[in-house]
C-alpha cells in the first residue's frame, strides 16, 4: 500500500532537536522510508504491507533517527524497538535495504540511495512492524550456559576468596567473542537457522566457544556435550554470512571452527585455524569486491 502519511510537523509547537536541526541549516534532503507493517499479535491473519514516509535527513541522520522522525510526526503507531542509540544494547536490529543491520548504527548517507526499506529481521517471528520475538534466540543463548563455571568459586568463607589470574594470551583466546551485544543480526543472516530452528545459531555457538576458551572455566566437557547434538554445531556449513553482518567485529564463524577443532581433539591447532579463517575471509571479501 502506498501511503504518504500527513506530516504533522507544522502542527507541533515544541520542536524536537532533530526537527530544529533539519529546518535551521542547509544540507537537508528528503528520503523515502518504506516501513514493513504487520500486527501479528492482535491479528494473526494480518496481511503485511509497506507504508511510505517522506523524511528529512542530513548527512549524519541514522535510519533510527529517520524512523523516529516518521513516528513522531507522521504515524505514531510504527512499532520499533530501540534503547541506547549507540550500538550497545543490540535492540534496534532490522533488515535495511536487504541487509541485517543496527538502525542506530546505519547512516542514511552511507546507504547511497534515496529509498530506505526497513523490514523485520529474518528468522525471527513477527510481533509488530519492525519488532520481532527474540524468545527462541535467547533460549539458544541460555542453553550454552553463558557464564563462567568454576567449582572453586563455591567458597563458603569469603576470606578464602582468591583471584583468578589470566595472562594477556589467555584473554586473547576469547576477547573478541565477549564483544557480542546479542543483537541477533548473525542469527538472522544464517541460512542454517532459516531451515532448522533447533540449530543454536552463530551467536550461541560463538558464546559457547567464548566460555570454553576462558581459562577460568572448568566445565568444558559439559559445554561440548550441549552443542554436539544432531541439531548442533555440525549443521553449520560455513556460509560465513554471520561474520559478515556482525556490527561489533565478532567473527562467529571462527568461533564455530574453533569449537569444532575442540570436538575433534585439535585444540592445539587454534592459531593455525585462525590463520586459515583469516585467509578464507579475506579472499571472500576480495571476491565480493570484484
Ligand atoms: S555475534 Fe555479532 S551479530 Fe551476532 S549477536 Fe553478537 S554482536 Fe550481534
Ligand atoms: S538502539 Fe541500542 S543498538 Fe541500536
Amino acid at each position: 500500500m502506498n501511503i504518504f502519511k500527513k506530516d504533522k510537523r507544522k502542527e507541533i509547537k515544541n520542536e524536537t532537536p532533530l526537527e530544529r536541526s533539519n529546518t535551521s541549516t542547509s544540507g537537508q534532503s528528503l528520503v523515502k522510508l518504506r516501513v514493513f507493517r504487520i500486527n501479528a499479535v492482535q491479528n494473526p491473519n494480518d496481511v503485511p504491507h509497506f507504508d511510505e514516509f517522506q523524511v528529512p535527513v542530513k548527512r549524519w541522520t541514522t535510519v533510527l533517527d529517520a524512523l523516529l522522525d516518521a513516528k513522531s510526526y507522521q504515524d505514531s503507531s510504527i512499532g520499533i524497538r530501540y534503547s541506547c542509540r549507540m550500538a550497545s544494547c543490540g535492540s534496534c536490529g532490522m533488515k535495511i535495504n536487504g541487509i541485517p543491520r543496527l538502525a542506530c548504527y546505519t547512516k542514511i548517507s552511507d546507504l547511497d540511495t534515496n529509498t530506505i526499506t526497513c523490514e523485520p529481521l529474518p528468522n525471527f517471528p513477527y510481533i509488530r512492524d519492525l519488532v520481532t520475538d527474540f524468545s527462541q534466540f535467547f533460549d539458544h543463548h541460555r542453553s550454552v550456559m553463558p557464564f563462567v563455571k568454576n567449582k572453586k568459586a563455591d567458597i563458603p568463607n569469603v576470606n578464602e576468596l582468591t583471584e583468578y589470574e589470566q595472562t594477556p594470551q589467555d584473554l586473547d583466546k576469547f576477547l573478541q567473542f565477549s564483544y557480542c551485544i546479542k543483537c541477533g543480526l548473525c542469527y538472522s543472516a544464517c541460512p542454517t537457522v532459516a531451515t532448522d530452528l533447533k540449530f543454536p545459531g552463530p551467536q550461541a555457538l560463538s558464546q559457547a566457544y567464548r566460555y570454553l576458551a576462558d581459562s577460568r572455566d572448568s566445565d568444558k566437557s559439559k559445554r561440548l556435550k550441549v552443542i554436539d547434538t544432531s541439531h548442533g554445531i555440525w549443521r553449520c556449513h560455513f556460509a560465513g554470512s554471520c561474520s559478515h553482518v556482525c556490527p561489533k567485529g565478532v567473527d562467529p564463524a571462527l568461533g564455530i571452527q574453533l569449537l569444532r577443532s575442540h570436538l575433534l581433539g585439535l585444540s592445539n591447532s587454534e592459531k593455525k585455524l585462525a590463520k586459515l579463517h583469516d585467509r578464507s575471509t579475506n579472499s571472500y571479501r576480495e571476491g565480493e569486491g570484484e
